[in-house]
C-alpha cells in the first residue's frame, strides 16, 4: 500500500503513472455517465473514508465519485461528531478504528502534525485532501489538465503562478515543478515569498523557480497563469491588510496578454477577488475542465494507494 501526503516524497516514475493511468481511464469512459462503473471495478468492496475538518466542494465530489466508478464505496465523517472532535477519544484510537472499518482514509485537514499522527498509526492508505502545508491532489491534477490540454509534457511549458507563494497550492506546485521538471514562474508581493526551506530544497534538486515582485515580468512568456485566492481557510492574517497587499495581483487581461498568445488560465477555486472576471469566464480559462479533471485523477490516486495502477 501507498500514502499520498506530499508530491516531493513520491517518485516520479509513479507520479507519471498516476497520469498516464488517468489519462486512459478517462479516454475509456467517454460514453459512460458518472455512475457508470468501469470496467475492471478495480476497487470492487473497498471502503474509502472521508473527513473534511475544512469546507470542501471539489474534493468531496471527486473522491466521492472516484471511488464508485472503481466500484469501491465512499462514507464521509464529520469531524464534530466523532470523539476525537470533541476530545474525548485519541487519535490513535480513532486511526485504528478507522484502518478497521475502512480500506482506505482521505483526509482535509486543519493540522500538518494531525496528518502526520493519523499517518503513524493507520494501518491502510492515507491521503492528503489538503492541509495548511499543502494540496498535493489538486496539483497533481492540475499537471494532468495542463498536459491535456497543451498535449506536450508540462517539461516544455512555462507555469506563472500570481498571488499568494506561501499556501498550501503553491507549496505542492513548487514540488511538482521539481519532480516533473518545469519553468515556475512566481509573481507575489515580497512578504508572500515562498517558504525558504522548500526554495532551498528546490534548489537542490535544480528547480527552475524564479520569483518576481511584479504580476507582468512573472506572466511574460508563459503557458499557464494559475492563481488562488489571496485568504486562504488556514489563514488567521488581518484579511483586509493582505487584500490590500494583493492590490497589484490581480490576474487582469493585462497579466493574460503578457503571457503566450494561447496560455491558459487556472484556477483551483473557490476563488475570490484575485481573479477579474473577463479573465475566468473567458476563453482562455479552462477553470471547469480544470475541476471536473480532479474526478479522473482522484482514481488513479486511489489506485496508486492500493497498488493498482496498471
Ligand atoms: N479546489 C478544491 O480543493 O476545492 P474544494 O475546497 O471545494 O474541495
Ligand atoms: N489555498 C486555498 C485552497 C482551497 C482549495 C485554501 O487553503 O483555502
Amino acid at each position: 500500500m501507498n500514502h499520498f501526503i506530499n508530491i516531493k516524497d513520491i517518485p516520479i516514475f509513479k507520479l507519471r503513472k498516476i497520469i498516464s493511468d488517468a489519462r486512459k481511464r478517462k479516454l475509456n469512459r467517454k460514453r459512460l455517465n458518472i455512475l457508470d462503473i468501469d470496467k475492471d471495478e478495480p476497487l470492487k468492496g473497498k471502503l474509502l473514508i472521508q473527513m473534511f475538518e475544512k469546507s470542501s466542494l471539489r474534493t468531496r465530489l471527486s473522491f466521492s465519485i472516484a471511488i464508485k466508478q472503481l466500484s469501491g464505496g465512499e462514507l464521509t465523517l464529520r469531524p464534530g461528531e466523532l470523539h476525537l472532535g470533541k476530545g474525548t477519544e485519541s487519535l490513535s484510537d480513532t486511526a485504528k478504528i478507522i484502518s478497521t472499518f475502512g480500506s482506505a482514509f482521505m483526509l482535509r485537514t486543519d493540522s500538518d502534525d494531525k496528518l502526520k499522527n493519523f499517518k503513524k498509526y493507520m494501518t491502510i492508505p492515507i491521503i492528503n485532501g489538503l492541509s495548511p502545508s499543502s494540496h498535493p491532489t489538486q496539483v497533481l491534477s492540475d499537471v494532468f489538465t495542463i498536459e491535456e490540454i497543451k498535449k506536450k509534457p508540462i517539461s516544455n511549458l512555462q507555469i506563472c503562478w500570481i498571488g499568494d507563494a506561501k499556501n498550501n497550492v503553491i507549496n505542492s506546485l513548487i514540488e511538482a515543478s521539481v519532480k516533473f521538471s518545469f519553468k515556475l514562474n512566481i509573481g507575489c508581493p515580497k512578504k508572500y515569498y515562498p517558504n525558504k526551506k522548500l526554495l532551498a530544497w528546490a534548489k537542490k534538486n535544480r528547480g527552475k523557480i524564479k520569483i518576481f515582485n511584479d504580476s507582468i515580468k512573472a506572466a511574460i512568456g508563459s503557458d499557464v497563469v494559475f492563481t488562488d485566492k489571496v485568504i486562504s481557510m488556514n489563514d488567521k492574517v488581518n484579511k483586509s491588510k493582505k487584500l490590500n497587499d494583493f492590490k497589484k495581483f490581480k490576474v487582469t487581461s493585462k497579466v493574460m496578454n503578457n503571457a503566450k498568445k494561447d496560455a491558459i488560465f487556472l484556477h483551483c477555486l473557490p476563488r475570490g477577488n484575485e481573479v477579474s472576471n473577463d479573465v475566468f469566464l473567458g476563453k482562455q480559462s479552462k477553470v471547469w475542465q480544470q475541476a471536473l479533471n480532479r474526478v479522473y485523477v482522484q482514481k488513479s490516486i486511489l489506485l496508486y494507494c492500493f497498488n493498482k495502477l496498471r
